[in-house]
């Protein structure tokens, strides 16, 4: 018997960590017609390089987000939009509005505009944990979840203009699905290995931010926002966990340790956190069961953690630092 055909899907960033990843895995779960935007200029080639990528199943779109027409082209004949697109830099911006809150804000809702005027069934929305913390009016020992929102006026005073552009655009794509009747589901990827959110919460492998987005498109129960992670722990916890995996790099560790066979003391006391690193962080091994009802199992952080680094060891940008002993 053959598979039914899946639907016709847009991805908005394909380009990108997360976007490229949300591609592969469609591909490799069948689906057939996949729009993939991409910045106007930049190049797709490694698009096709993924497995099972085609000229017949994957159509590249250059569209800046910024551009209606050019997003509306895109997304037409998709019944599914995955909305990955969005300026994701730490650097500090020199015009916050034109270079982060713009692009992430009306970007969203020209993709809404599209999925409302082609009849897509539903969007997925790829916001972030940046949109629920910093939340310094969450009540103490309550583990973050889903009904957290980032205090603006926080991160305003504080220049910490990504946190406000996700919220931002958060907040327009909520208002507009109610308004206009369209099915939005949001998900909030902690921090993908790789990469990094401005806050920690935990960490979560970028393939399974990929089969969540894709999880998320076909259940028909979802609804609302989704937290991504495995699991919510201090980023001292996670440093740990790093420095047990590759005991001779000169990670950061909690406290003093028995020796290591081969690592330097001067090296394992000078890289060092004192206390906790998120104070008052409430950790939660279970902090994702929204997605993880809905049959998402994480994969362990340790695998993203060894192929991050084998990955940039690959492409030369780490260096084995031996000790000195
Ligand atoms: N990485 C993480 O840890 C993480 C965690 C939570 C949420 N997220 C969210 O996940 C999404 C993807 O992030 P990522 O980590 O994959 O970052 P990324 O590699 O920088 O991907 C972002 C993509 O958006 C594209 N883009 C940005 N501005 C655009 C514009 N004006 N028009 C068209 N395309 C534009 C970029 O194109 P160019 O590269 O060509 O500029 C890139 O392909 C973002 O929405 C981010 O906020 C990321």
């Amino acid at each position: 018997m053959t598979e039914p055909s899946k639907e016709a899907v847009c991805v908005t960033g394909a380009n990108g960590f997360i976007g490229s990843w949300l591609v592969q895995t469609l591909l490799t779960t069948g689906y057939t017609t996949i729009h993939a935007t991409i910045y106007p200029g930049s190049d797709p080639s490694h698009l096709f390089t993924l497995q099972a990528a085609s000229k017949a199943n994957l159509k590249v779109f250059e569209a800046d987000i910024l551009d209606d027409v050019a997003v509306s082209r895109a997304v037409e004949g998709c019944t599914g939009v995955f909305h990955v697109a969005s300026p994701c830099t730490l650097e500090d911006p020199q015009d916050p509005q034109k270079e982060l809150v713009l692009p992430a804000v009306q970007g969203t809702l020209n993709v809404l505009e599209a999925a409302k005027k082609f009849k897509a069934r539903r969007m997925v929305l790829t916001s972030s944990i940046s949109a629920l913390v910093p939340n310094p009016g969450w009540p103490q020992d309550k583990v973050f979840d889903e009904t957290s929102w980032t205090d603006l006026d926080y991160c305003k005073s504080r220049q910490k203009w990504y946190p406000v552009s996700k919220t931002l655009a958060e907040k327009v794509a909520w208002e507009f699905a109610e308004k206009n009747g369209i099915d939005v589901v949001a998900i909030h990827p902690a921090t993908c290995l790789d990469t990094q959110e401005y806050h920690w919460l935990g960490a979560v492998h970028v393939k399974d931010v990929a089969k969540a987005q894709v999880l998320l498109f076909e259940s028909p129960a979802a609804s609302g926002r989704y937290l991504c992670t495995n699991g919510i722990y201090q980023f001292g916890e996670f440093a740990e966990r790093v420095s047990k995996l590759f005991p001779k790099f000169p990670v950061h560790r909690n406290s003093r340790e028995m020796p290591v066979a081969g690592v330097s003391q001067r090296n394992r006391t000078t890289w060092r956190f004192n206390g906790e690193t998120q104070p008052g962080l409430v950790s939660c091994k279970d902090a994702a069961k929204r997605l993880m009802n809905l049959g998402l199992v994480f994969s362990p952080v340790e695998d993203a953690v060894s192929e991050t680094v084998e990955s940039l060891k690959a492409k030369g940008c780490l260096v084995q630092k031996m000790s000195h002993s």
